[in-house]
């Protein structure tokens, strides 16, 4: 029997998102699954009841016959008390959880013997996992969102104009922090033909700024902030001296600053202090994305809208609710692809499967038992920052002590190695008939350049290099070439070939042909995504 998704209205107070949307109820119920959804739950995002019904799903009066009935409850916010109470064992409920920050929640879960999957503790850094990120689809709203809502609360343009009655200069916009909702707050001010500078303490994030129209202002100051998974750390006192002096320089000059940085599990960093926001003009907007973790600004009110030295500083907690329709169909994507992981097998029954890197991450209590946090994940090792130097002088290295796994190997044991390849190799020359020597010659130059070439790559390009080579692979067209051209087979000293080979010979180059365009054409358009 196939089992009941339960989309229940949002309760907490101004929510306007749904948790799925009628194009998505006629995916889950190609899953396999059947769909029940609350009257008036979609009401606030556009969803009529009527197109639930529509797309199949069963509308349901009331929230506790609703709970009752559903195997899988998909939510946005956390369950209120009085929900977490409707809640009964056997249970799946999948909406955000945020466990750290909730202990209390996650034990009256726990001891309704629910099996809870936390939205936002899916391991990110998954690729596999990137279809799922709501945590990504959520603050990339919250990025645009935030430009819209400095718009309207700026008393002028974002594009510079030159009309009749005068010459009207764009606006400035700053932006602190580029993670996801700070880069869709740069493609959107950019958009909109702002000036827009940002700065991050993750220097990673420079490119990506520059390729959206942004410029990267710099922390005068060396010291990376990457503390791992694509976060930022706390930095040292010293830099963040030198950054309020940036931060300083940077209140002055512009109309509207965005602020989004946040450390995970740290209160977010002070950027704007008081003095900065009265350093800005009149009439300039702040808009402080890190409200909610305690904000970025000092004079922030969280979920209010507050002006202060003449500054109009937006503390809005909820910006994707404000863009529901939006925020909705994301939210409720993410979740058909988490069921999709959820049921392989498409006859509408879930597997909780521990042994998913990705599902183990989301589960966080498993027919209630607690089984947050989870076993850190195996990631292969990031490329080395600055390979350049590393390489250089490994020697002297040494001694500053990064921890041994990927230390190079010592002096002694590389020459130990080579002594042994040469030994091998010599053995294989003095042994081996001339004819395997050839090829064997041959064989060990093609590793040899492989190994140098792609080496030298950086991993991100891994993908568009096996396209490529993917592509150079049918160079075994040459061999089907020979068979059908005559002459080129009188050259190569062959005889006329017979009809089936001829056959062959040409499905063959079709079939090369395709995987050759094809894969250039694929390459080209992968490397495309790397260029500004
Ligand atoms: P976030 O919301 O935790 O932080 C926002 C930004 O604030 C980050 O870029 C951070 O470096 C910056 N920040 C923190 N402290 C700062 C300070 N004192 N001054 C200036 N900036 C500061 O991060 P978010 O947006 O959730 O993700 C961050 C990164 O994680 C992304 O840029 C991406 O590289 C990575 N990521 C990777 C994914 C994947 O590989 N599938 C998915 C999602 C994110």
């Amino acid at each position: 029997m196939s089992q009941l998704i339960g989309v229940p209205r949002e309760t907490f107070a101004g929510e306007k998102r749904v948790a799925t949307v009628p194009e998505v109820v006629e995916k889950l119920i190609k899953l396999g699954f059947r769909v029940a959804v609350q009257s008036g739950a979609g009401d606030a995002a556009n969803c009529a009841d009527d197109t639930y019904r529509a797309a199949g799903a069963e509308i349901v009066a009331d929230a506790a016959t609703l709970w009752a009935k559903s195997d899988i409850v998909f939510k946005v916010r956390a369950p209120a008390a009085d929900e977490v109470g409707l809640m009964r064992e056997g249970q799946t409920l999948i909406s955000f959880i945020w466990p750290a920050q909730n202990p209390e929640l996650m034990q009256q879960l726990a001891a309704r013997k629910v099996t809870v999957l936390a939205i936002d503790s899916l391991p990110r850094m998954l690729s596999r996992a990137q279809k799922m990120d709501a945590l990504t689809s959520m603050a990339s709203i919250t990025g645009y969102r935030a430009v819209v809502e400095a718009a309207n609360q700026f008393g002028r343009f974002f594009n510079g104009q030159i009309t009749a009655a005068g010459k009207i200069p764009p606006a400035k916009v700053f932006i602190a922090g580029a993670g996801v909702a700070g880069l869709a707050a740069i493609g959107t001010a950019v958009g909109l033909g702002a000036i827009v500078r940002a700065n991050d303490t993750r220097s990673e994030v420079a490119d990506q700024v520059v390729s959206l129209g942004g410029e990267f202002v710099k922390v005068d100051y060396a010291e990376e902030g990457s503390g791992g998974g694509g976060y930022a750390k706390v930095m040292s006192e010293g830099f963040q001296k030198a950054q309020r002096e940036m931060y300083a320089k940077q209140a002055r000059e512009v109309d509207i600053i965005i602020t989004t940085a946040l450390i995970p599990g740290k209160p977010a960093p002070r950027l704007i202090t008081a003095e900065m926001v009265q350093s800005m003009k009149p009439g300039s907007v702040i808009v402080d994305l890190a409200a909610e973790q305690g904000g970025n600004c000092e004079l922030t009110e969280p979920g209010k809208v507050a002006v202060k030295h003449g500054v109009t500083i937006v503390g809005y907690t909820d910006l994707p609710s404000r863009l529901a329709k939006q925020s909705s169909t994301l939210y409720a994507t993410n979740l058909f692809r988490l069921s999709e992981e959820l049921c392989k097998t498409k006859d509408g029954v879930i597997n909780v499967d521990m042994n998913d890197d990705a599902i183990r991450g989301l589960t966080v209590i498993k027919e209630g038992g607690i089984t947050w946090p989870p076993p850190p994940l195996k990631l292969p090792a990031p490329p080395p920052a600055a390979a350049k130097p590393a390489a250089a002088a490994p020697v002297a290295k040494k001694g500053h002590g990064h921890g041994g796994a990927g230390a190079p190997a010592s002096g002694t044991s590389m020459a130990v190695m080579f002594a042994v390849a040469a030994a091998l190799f010599w053995f294989i020359g003095a042994n081996a008939p001339a004819a395997f020597l050839n090829h064997f010659t041959v064989f060990v130059l093609a590793c040899f350049v492989g190994y140098m070439v792609v080496w030298n790559v950086t991993p991100a390009l891994h993908t568009p290099l096996m396209s490529v080579t993917n592509a150079i692979s049918s160079i075994i067209a040459i061999g089907a070439l020979v068979q059908v051209a005559p002459p080129l087979a009188a050259a190569a000293g062959a005889d006329r070939p017979e009809a089936w080979i001829l056959g062959l010979a040409v499905v063959g180059i079709a079939l090369t042909s395709i995987n050759m365009f094809g894969g250039f054409a694929v390459t080209q358009r992968m490397l495309q995504m790397f260029r500004k």
